[in-house]
C-alpha cells in the first residue's frame, strides 16, 4: 500500500481540477487579452476562475487577486513591492514578521537586512504560537509591513490573524499574511480578519504546481514585481498561465465550500488524531507545540532517540511518504528551524516527523502507517546509540 502523508508539501490534484483545466490546452487556447472569439472564450472562463478565488477568501468586489506563479512570488511581491513604495520611495524602514514563517518570507526579509531595512522577528512561545499584543508592542511609527502568516506549514498552528488585523488597522500599518498552509483547512475571510494583502499557493489545496494567487485590498496598491504588459491590470505583466488559473480556482472551489471545510475538519481531523494517538501511545514522544489551536491535517512528532531522518527512510522503504520540515528546507540535515524557534533541546530538533494529512487518505492508510511507524521506531530505537531503555522512558513527557 502506499500512503502519502506529506500534504503540507504539496497535493494531489483532484481530478474534477484536472478535467476543469484539461480543455485550455489544445481547444481553448486563445490569449485572453486578444480581441477575437478565441481570446473571449479563454476570458470568459478566467473570470469564472476569479470568481471562485475571491468566494474561497471572501474578497470584495472591488479588491484585486493577481494570478502568480506561487505562493513565493506572491510573498516577494508584498514585501518587496512595500520596499520600493513605502522604504525606498517613503519615510518607512520597519517590517514586523514572525521567527517560524516560511522561507519565501524570511529570505526576503533577511535579503531587506542587507540594504539597511530593520526586521523584527516575533518570537513564538512553546506552543508554537504568537499573541497578537507583541505586534501591537512592536509597532513603531515607521513600520512598513507586518506580515504573519495563517498557518505554521510545520506545525500547522494558527495565529491570531483577526487580532492582528485589528491591531495593524488601528496602526495604519498594512498587514499581510501567508495563508498557503491555511487555504482550505480552516475558513480563510480577509474582510472580517481586516487582511490587506494574502498568498497562497494552488499545489497545496489540491490544484496544480506553478500557479499562485496575491489578494490585495482596494487601496493597497503595490509595486509590481514584474514589469511588462498591462496583463492583472499592471499587478504582474506576462501571459498567465490560463490552464492553471482555471485549475486553481475549481481546486479553490473544492477545497472551500462549507461542505469541504467540515469533511476536513472531521474526517481529516480523526484520521490525524488516530495517527497521532496511535504514535504517542509509545514512551518519550511528543507534538511540537502540543495539541491546540492547529489545522486539522498535520501533526509534527517528535520521537526521542530516532533521528526524523532515519524514520523518513523507513517509512519510504514501506512507501509511506512524511516530512521532517518544509519540503524545501529537508534537503539538508540542519535541526528544524521551526522547532527550534519553540525552544525544544537539540536532540528533539532533530528527531521531529512531520504527518500532513488529505481528503485523499483513508483509514486502511492510517492503519497501515501506524503498523510501519511503530514497527520503525521499534527498530531504530533498538539500534539508537543514543536511546537506552530507563524507568523514564515510561512516564508521559507530556
Ligand atoms: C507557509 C508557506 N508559505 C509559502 C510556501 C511556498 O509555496 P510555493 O513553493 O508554492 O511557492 C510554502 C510551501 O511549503 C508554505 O508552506
Amino acid at each position: 500500500m502506499e500512503v502519502y502523508l506529506d500534504n503540507n508539501a504539496t497535493t494531489k490534484v483532484d481530478p474534477e481540477v484536472f478535467k476543469a483545466m484539461e480543455p485550455f490546452f489544445c481547444d481553448i487556447y486563445g490569449n485572453p487579452n486578444s480581441l477575437h472569439k478565441f481570446g473571449a472564450g479563454t476570458h470568459k472562463k478566467m473570470v469564472e476562475a476569479l470568481d471562485y478565488l475571491y468566494s474561497g477568501i471572501n474578497a470584495a468586489d472591488e479588491d484585486d487577486i493577481v494570478i502568480t506563479g506561487n505562493a513565493t512570488e506572491s510573498n516577494n511581491t508584498v514585501i518587496k513591492g512595500i520596499w520600493v513604495d513605502k522604504i525606498l520611495n517613503g519615510n518607512k524602514n520597519h517590517i514586523i514578521t514572525s521567527e517560524v514563517e516560511h522561507p519565501s518570507i524570511t529570505a526576503v526579509c533577511k535579503f531587506l537586512e542587507t540594504q539597511g531595512v530593520s526586521v523584527t522577528y516575533l518570537p513564538v512561545n512553546e506552543e508554537g504560537i504568537l499573541e497578537a499584543q507583541q505586534v501591537a508592542d512592536y509597532i513603531k511609527e515607521d513600520t512598513a509591513l507586518v506580515t504573519i502568516m495563517w498557518a505554521n506549514n510545520e506545525t500547522g498552528k494558527l495565529f491570531p490573524i483577526k487580532e492582528i488585523g485589528q491591531i495593524c488597522k488601528d496602526a495604519g500599518v498594512p498587514f499581510h499574511t501567508d495563508a498557503t498552509q491555511a487555504i482550505g483547512k480552516v475558513p480563510v475571510d480577509v474582510q472580517a480578519c481586516n487582511v490587506n494583502y494574502l498568498s497562497f499557493s494552488a499545489h497545496k489545496f489540491h490544484g496544480p504546481k506553478g500557479v499562485g494567487g496575491l489578494y490585495i485590498q482596494k487601496g493597497f496598491e503595490v509595486t509590481p514585481l514584474l514589469h511588462g504588459g498591462e496583463q492583472m491590470g499592471g499587478h504582474r505583466a506576462g501571459t498567465v498561465d490560463v490552464a492553471s488559473m482555471i485549475g486553481m480556482g475549481v481546486a479553490m472551489k473544492l477545497a472551500t465550500s462549507e461542505m469541504a471545510l467540515a469533511y476536513e475538519n472531521n474526517h481529516v481531523r480523526k484520521l490525524r488524531d488516530k495517527l497521532e494517538n496511535a504514535i504517542l501511545e509509545i514512551p518519550e514522544t511528543i507534538v511540537i507545540g502540543g495539541k491546540e489551536n492547529r489545522t486539522p491535517n498535520t501533526t509534527l512528532i517528535s520521537i526521542r532517540g530516532v533521528e526524523g531522518e532515519s524514520m523518513l527512510w523507513d517509512m519510504n522503504q514501506k512507501t509511506i511518504g512524511a516530512s521532517t520540515g518544509s519540503a524545501c528546507a529537508s534537503e539538508d540535515l540542519e535541526a528544524n528551524p521551526v522547532m527550534n524557534a519553540f525552544g525544544s533541546d537539540s536532540e528533539l530538533a532533530h528527531t521531529g516527523v512531520r504527518f500532513s494529512l488529505s481528503r485523499f487518505n483513508t483509514e486502511a492508510e492510517i492503519d497501515y502507517a501506524i503498523d510501519v511507524i511503530k514497527g520503525a521506531i521499534a527498530r531504530l530505537r533498538s539500534i539508537s546509540s543514543s536511546y537506552a531503555y530507563t524507568p523514564k522512558n515510561h512516564v508521559s513527557e507530556l
